[in-house]
């Protein structure tokens, strides 16, 4: 892929850390699922943003302080823009996490009781299971699961049927599944969901940094996502909210910026967005995101998902010649998002792992935080390789050179 400075060098040279090497060797870095590696260009936003132009936002009237507040503000309207989403309903949060939890605890506690049901899917990752797990428990609701079939997708009919039974209140899912990397069906979904009078939570941790994301299309009441996966930095994740729902919906954390005026025993809301960000924002990592998110949009988002689908193709092509190798999810790159979840026969995950990072390449292996799919798949574990932006075919060479040579060393 073309990197957007024109530089001969390709994408991987905007990557600082492919400098580094361990042992002599090149990283190899096919983790991305977890979190991305970052451009030069994010790690200067914000380094030039904490040299410069620092200071609290929203409260000095001093040309520095401004400058903070053009900053932040900016940075929102670029991650906004980003996803076709408006400033006012886009939130930054801590992470995907906390924008899950956001909506859990404010839209939740005071739209699901008794009788009421959630509907998750059997492909969460926790951070879009747990929060809904005690929302339910608390207010006396039923937790129930759509299934995953033997692709690893799931059903509109199943969904229709869960609808039809009349008590779903929200239906939560994952626009790309971190472990099948299943891309589900999100603007048929939400299309069925509001027909039936429920709202929908969208999980797109997975999907904003590795394809383009039009929200209105997607029709999504919420969207959450996580902005270091995104080649953003840590602490900083954004919500989406329909505009309705979040003006009716009560703060989640209360203090600081999200205040209008405080008495003595009670106090007013500030507007959109800041109604939801308590206290002194992420201020730094916004403007790093901001930055990221302008590094993907020169990149092409639509350039960026068919670099990843290619490479997706060519590792799960490469992958099935591995004696004993079996993949979780769909088969077909078409279908999926830029990462291979696999077990390998007579190898427990984390020893493949292991054997990968012998070889000089970094994978993942475990549950991947999605136990109870992991329960559904009758593994406990698997191992996961999760391709970026500045990956290329080379790497997915090294990972399966590196599997390999790990079966000889257990005698396979
Ligand atoms: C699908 C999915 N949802 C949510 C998350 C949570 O992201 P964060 O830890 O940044 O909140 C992840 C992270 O792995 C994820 O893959």
């Amino acid at each position: 892929m073309e990197t957007p400075s024109g530089g001969r060098a390709g994408v991987r040279a905007d990557f600082p850390i492919f400098m580094r090497r361990f042992d002599g060797r090149e990283l190899i870095y096919l983790d991305s699922g977890a979190t991305s590696q970052k451009p030069q260009v994010v790690i200067d936003a914000q380094a030039e943003h904490l040299r410069s132009h620092n200071a609290n936002v929203h409260r000095g009237v001093y040309a520095l302080a401004q400058e903070a507040d053009a900053a932040y503000d900016e940075a929102r309207g670029k991650v906004a823009a980003f996803v076709g989403a408006a400033p006012e309903t886009t939130i930054f949060t801590k992470n995907a996490t906390e924008a899950i939890n956001l909506v859990a605890y404010s839209w939740g506690r005071a739209n699901v009781g008794a009788g009421d049901a959630v509907l998750i899917t059997q492909m969460e990752h926790h951070a879009n299971i747990v929060p809904w797990q005690v929302l339910c428990r608390e207010r006396g609701a039923t937790l129930r699961y759509l299934e995953v079939d033997e692709r690893g997708e799931l059903s509109l009919e199943a969904l229709d049927a869960e609808l039809a039974r009349g008590d779903v209140r929200l239906v939560a899912f994952a626009h790309v599944s971190n472990v099948l990397g299943t891309i589900n069906p999100v603007a048929e979904m939400t299309r069925r969901i509001r027909a039936a009078g429920a709202v929908s939570l969208v999980d797109g941790a997975q999907a904003v940094p590795q394809m383009p994301v039009d929200l209105d299309s997607l029709g999504a009441d919420f969207y959450a996502w996580t902005g270091h996966k995104a080649l953003g930095p840590t602490g900083v994740g954004v919500l989406h909210g329909r505009r309705e729902l979040l003006e009716a919906m009560e703060p989640f954390l209360t203090g600081g910026d999200m205040i209008a005026s405080v008495d003595f025993q009670t106090s007013t809301w500030n507007e959109l967005p800041y109604k939801f960000e308590a206290g002194t924002p992420p201020i730094a990592e916004a403007v790093g995101l901001g930055a990221a998110v302008d590094y993907l949009s020169a990149l092409g988002m639509q350039n960026v998902r068919e670099h990843e689908r290619r490479l997706t193709a060519y590792m799960l092509e490469r992958l099935s010649d591995v004696p004993g190798l079996r993949v979780v999810g769909p088969p077909e790159a078409e279908h999926r998002g830029a990462l291979a979840s696999f077990t390998l026969e007579g190898i427990h995950p984390h020893d493949v792992a292991e054997l990968a990072d012998r070889g000089g390449v970094c994978i993942r292996a475990g549950h991947h935080c999605a136990q109870p799919l992991m329960r559904c798949l009758g593994v406990s574990a698997t191992a996961r390789a999760s391709v970026g932006v500045y990956n290329e075919t080379s790497d997915v060479d090294a990972l399966v050179q590196a599997l390999r040579a790990g079966r000889e060393v257990f005698g396979l």
